[in-house]
């Protein structure tokens, strides 16, 4: 079920990341189910956006509830886990051959890419809280606008930003998002700004 992996060196601590690619809510689901994952993510989603409080205590089910009201499929919706994995090896002892297998230790980040008639956009990117996990959201933007490249022609990807938060949309900015000053009124909490990024 791994479909892509990178490893990647964050900061100081240098985790080893991967990244998981769920095609659509129902591989999300697969994936958290098989793996033990919906707390985590649940809880990380919890924790980076308050106002959006899932009802239930299934992911997928909040996310559909979510999908459902901004009218967006949720067979177009791909999602990216970051992971801190930890490898098991063991021996088979008649062929001496010893095998990985990977098993996901914790979610540390995530991002969504929602694709409604050939536009691509990028909603709930988030990591985990503390120091030590800074620099996982940006990986998560490169590897989404890498992974946009990769599947489609599209020459521009769009997120929504907070109108009044300065702060996040200079980061955007710095990560090379240009900020296009038109509302987006699909969002239901605040008055947001579209920002754009050009590929
Ligand atoms: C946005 C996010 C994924 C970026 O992760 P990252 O690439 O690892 O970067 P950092 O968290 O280290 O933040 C980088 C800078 O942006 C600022 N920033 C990030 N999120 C911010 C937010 N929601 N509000 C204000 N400033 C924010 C940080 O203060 C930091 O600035 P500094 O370097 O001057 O201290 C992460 O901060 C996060 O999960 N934020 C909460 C959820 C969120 O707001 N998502 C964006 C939805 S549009």
């Amino acid at each position: 079920m791994i479909h892509n992996d990178i490893h990647t060196k964050i900061n100081k601590k240098s985790h080893i990341l991967k990244f998981i690619v769920c095609k659509s809510l129902i591989d999300l689901d697969n994936i958290l189910n098989s793996q033990n994952l919906i707390q985590q993510l649940n809880n990380l989603l919890q924790n980076s956006f308050p106002l959006q409080l899932p009802m239930s205590s299934s992911f997928v089910e909040n996310m559909k509830l979510m999908v459902k009201k901004k009218h967006i499929d949720p067979n177009n919706v791909i999602t990216i886990l970051a992971i801190i994995p930890t490898h098991t090896t063991h021996t088979t002892h008649t062929t001496r051959t010893t095998h990985s297998t990977l098993s996901v230790k914790s979610i540390v980040g995530c991002v969504q890419i929602v694709i409604q008639s050939n536009t691509y956009t990028i909603i709930n990117l988030c990591r985990i809280k503390g120091d030590r996990f800074r620099g996982i959201g940006k990986y998560l933007l490169k590897y989404s606008i890498n992974h946009i490249r990769k599947i489609s022609n599209v020459k521009i990807i769009y997120l929504s930003v907070s109108a009044n938060n300065t702060k996040l949309q200079e980061y955007y900015q710095k990560l090379g998002w240009v900020k296009t000053h038109e509302y987006d009124f699909s969002s239901d909490t605040e008055p947001a700004f579209k920002m754009m990024y050009i590929l």
